[in-house]
């Protein structure tokens, strides 16, 4: 595994990587995603055995212009008006696959639809181009375990099963896509994210509060995003041994190991660091993290789903 400053000659080396079969980790606005090239199966099935991803949990395919979209997915009125307001940007759409789609059925693993995103980040659309294909990328971590927001992290976690990890520093935004599925007229926010529900409900109206089962919204585990370390929600502060991670500019009186999401209150500040500050606290030796609360409004939304689902015991 090489990790490569993303200039010009290592886009072009892991677009290579990639018509090769290969996996390559680079950086999106969000995350960093695990690619592979989406109309190879091959390559595809690598990355559900790097992450070590259940194979009925399907991918979001990344594409660099709407035409590379149209050919893969059916795009209904709300779905055009929905990839013209965010597109380039943080929102997944779920659509129904063309007839004649050209990705792997692995990505859909075993169902209609597929998951589109165009992503804003530059290096992330340059290698796109530049590979000429889609590109299956979940983000790059083991299955379960928290997203990386840094090219380190990546390392970190599956070093040793990319080809190559393109490293275009921290992640602007920190939390994953949202994911929306769109079914005619019914447009179903799947998973919660850097994307805020108010933004997407001022282009498309009222989200539909159907719950997909969970074959057709397979993502969905209760325990993700998870640091080693266990977490204790909506904490006033630290107990004796515990980690502190805080959010706002009144932080109890503590002595334990602690980060601040955001000293000033601000939820994009907080999303940003939030994957990070775990995992530094993770690596203390603190008995447990305690989080202090977070607003739900706009990304808070996103912030406390994922939370919630990493302070979800291990089974
Ligand atoms: O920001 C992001 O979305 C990052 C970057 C790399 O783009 N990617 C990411 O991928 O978070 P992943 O695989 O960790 O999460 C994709 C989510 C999963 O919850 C998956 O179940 C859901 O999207 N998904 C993908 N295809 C789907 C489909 N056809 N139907 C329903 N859900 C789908
Ligand atoms: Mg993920």
């Amino acid at each position: 595994m090489a990790i490569r400053p993303a200039d010009h000659l290592a886009i072009i080396d892991a677009a290579r990587v990639l018509r090769d079969g290969g996996l390559v980790a680079f950086p999106t606005e969000t995350v960093y995603g695990l690619g592979a090239d989406a109309t190879d199966g091959r390559a595809v099935a690598r990355i559900f055995e790097a992450k070590g991803r259940p194979k009925f949990n399907p991918l979001i395919v990344h594409v660099a212009s709407l035409e590379m979209a149209a050919q893969l997915g059916v795009f209904p009125e709300q779905a055009r008006a929905l990839a013209a307001a965010f597109w380039p940007g943080a929102l997944t759409l779920v659509v129904e696959r063309t007839p004649d789609c050209p990705a792997s059925d692995l990505v859909s693993a075993g169902l209609s639809t597929i998951a589109l995103r165009m992503p804003a980040h530059e290096i992330a659309r340059d290698l796109i181009a530049a590979a000429g294909v889609p590109l299956a990328a979940p983000s790059a971590n083991p299955s379960e375990s928290l997203s990386p927001t840094l090219a380190a992290h990546v390392a970190e976690g599956l070093g040793a099963h990319v080809g190559m990890i393109l490293d275009g520093g921290p992640c602007p935004l920190g939390v994953e896509s949202t994911v929306c599925a769109i079914f005619g007229d019914e447009v179903i926010q799947l998973r919660p994210g850097a994307i805020p529900r108010d933004a997407i409900e001022n282009v498309v109206g009222k989200l539909s509060d159907r719950a997909l089962d969970e074959k057709h919204s397979p993502g969905q585990l209760a325990r993700h995003y998870a640091p080693r370390t266990p977490l204790r929600l909506n904490a006033e502060t630290a107990a004796a041994g515990e980690a502190l991670l805080a959010f706002g500019p009144n932080v109890p009186p503590h002595d334990a190991p602690s980060r601040n999401l955001s000293p000033s209150g601000d939820l994009g500040e907080a999303a940003a660091n939030l994957f990070a500050m775990l995992r530094e606290l993770d690596a203390s030796s603190a008995s447990s993290i305690a989080v202090m609360p977070i607003p739900s409004a706009g990304l808070g939304e996103a912030i406390n789903d994922r939370l919630s689902r990493a302070a979800e015991p291990a089974s």
